[in-house]
């Protein structure tokens, strides 16, 4: 490769956080902490050292594409409407355009895990409506660790909930939208660290 570096893969990752922390600084500390949590999860879930790595990434970057979103549904403070919706679902699609764009060594996973990271276990999610062991074991945890970072913290339509009453939530959850056997995992990780994400 040239050692000018103009087009050095080392370059994409730095300068797609920093336009994320310029879009929303809550994605930002949000996406610094759901990187944290999710790492640890995929460790305890065995996954091998190169899809911990997108993981880790992807962590960080899931919500990138929220950069194609308007500020005006981004950012709204009551019940979107449904057009506005689908407006917020694509943010999924927006951010796995821009990894693939990128020069990460890992691009492929990383795009593939950010594509899908609101898919449901049951099938509900999106953009693709995968089910079950169709969706990527990353976007499993992903989705769970995301999920309690979102509920934990502010959000212009809701304040934050305790850690009682989310991990409540998240457990109606499991077997539904959320994989059983991640949110064992996931569960057994925050009780032992609760202020990791807090
Ligand atoms: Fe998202």
């Amino acid at each position: 490769m040239s050692s000018s570096n103009t087009l050095d893969h080392k370059n994409a990752y730095p300068a797609l956080i920093t336009a994320l922390c310029a879009r929303d600084t809550y994605t930002k500390g949000h996406c610094d902490r759901v990187r944290s949590l999710a790492r640890k999860v995929g460790q305890a879930a065995d996954l091998s050292a190169s899809s911990l790595d997108a993981l880790r990434i992807a962590g960080q970057l899931h919500d990138v594409g929220k950069i194609g979103v308007r500020d005006s549904v981004l950012l709204k403070p009551g019940e979107l409407t449904a057009e506005e919706w689908d407006e917020m679902k694509s943010h999924s699609a927006i951010g796995e355009r821009i990894i693939r764009a990128t020069f990460l060594p890992n691009a492929a996973e990383v795009a593939s895990i950010v594509r899908h990271h609101h898919e449901s276990f049951d099938g509900n999610g999106y953009p693709d409506g995968l089910a079950g062991e169709q969706i990527p074991q990353s976007c499993r945890i992903l989705l769970i660790v995301d999920a309690y970072g979102a509920m934990t913290t502010g959000r212009p339509y809701h304040k934050p909930r305790s850690h009682d009453e989310t991990m409540s939530i998240l457990a109606r959850e499991a077997g539904s939208k959320l994989d059983p056997d991640m949110f064992s995992l996931f569960s057994g990780i925050i009780e032992r660290t609760p202020t990791d994400i807090s």
